[in-house]
């Protein structure tokens, strides 16, 4: 039920949103307690899910486990979490393991009194009649937030495509450059766009001798390999 207290305290809930830094907690876990700083210097995935014994999440937690080498050579460590016990979250792990022989690569949060997903603005009254439990929180490792995604509970998220979103920001973070509609590794990224009148005269006029193929002067696009990484991304 929405009452006045529920009302108000989504009021004031402070909306994370992406370039936030991401909200410290310490919780327990299915690999013992951590606390989400622990995790700087490498990228995260933190993703929440509906509740353990069900048919959506087991797909994507052994679709996560299998991908686990992908995200591990892109710096990323996976976070699970729902509001489920650490007894179910074994229990369910443990089925898991039985069904696949997968033993789970990551920690899973049991958040029993929902603090952090309510940290994280993962449940809301709306949204839990929406359904709109699977959220996905890429953090990097400065620890802010880089990007959010929120799936609905009857639709499984696609790893690739969380895994192309992730290669995608980290060539943005390292050379300062934008990635086009659907871009993979491999293809061209959108450089920034001129910030002089002459760069952007020479940019339509000349853009071969920039190593640059422009459709217009603020339109240019180049191949990973013409860049250097910035200095401090
Ligand atoms: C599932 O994971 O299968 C699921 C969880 C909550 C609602 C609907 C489906």
């Amino acid at each position: 039920m929405i009452n006045n207290e529920t009302i108000e305290a989504e009021r004031t809930r402070v909306c994370l949103t992406i370039g936030r830094i991401a909200p410290d907690f310490t919780a327990v876990t299915t690999e013992g307690p951590i606390t989400l700083s622990q995790y700087r210097g490498k990228w995260v995935l933190f993703f929440s899910h509906p509740g353990d014994f069900t048919p959506v999440c087991t797909s994507e937690f052994i679709a996560f486990a299998q991908l686990q080498p992908e995200f591990e050579k892109r710096n990323v460590q996976l976070l699970g979490i729902s509001i489920d016990s650490n007894p179910a979250h074994l229990g369910w792990l443990y089925d898991i393991f039985q069904m696949t022989g997968i033993v789970m690569p990551f920690p899973l949060i049991a958040d029993r009194d929902a603090s952090i997903a309510a940290l994280y603005g993962m449940v809301s009254p709306d949204r839990i009649y929406e359904q709109s439990v699977r959220d996905v929180f890429i953090i990097d490792p400065n620890q802010r937030i880089r990007s959010i995604l929120i799936y609905p509970a009857t639709n499984g998220r696609n790893m690739y495509e969380l895994l192309r979103l992730i290669d995608a920001l980290q060539v943005s973070t390292t050379y300062g450059v934008s990635t086009p509609a659907n871009w993979m590794p491999g293809d061209p990224v959108i450089v920034p766009v001129a910030s002089t009148l002459d760069e952007a005269i020479e940019r339509g006029m000349d853009p071969e001798s920039l190593e640059l193929n422009c459709l217009a002067w603020w339109y240019c696009f180049t191949d990973l390999s013409e860049l250097t990484p910035l200095p401090n991304p």
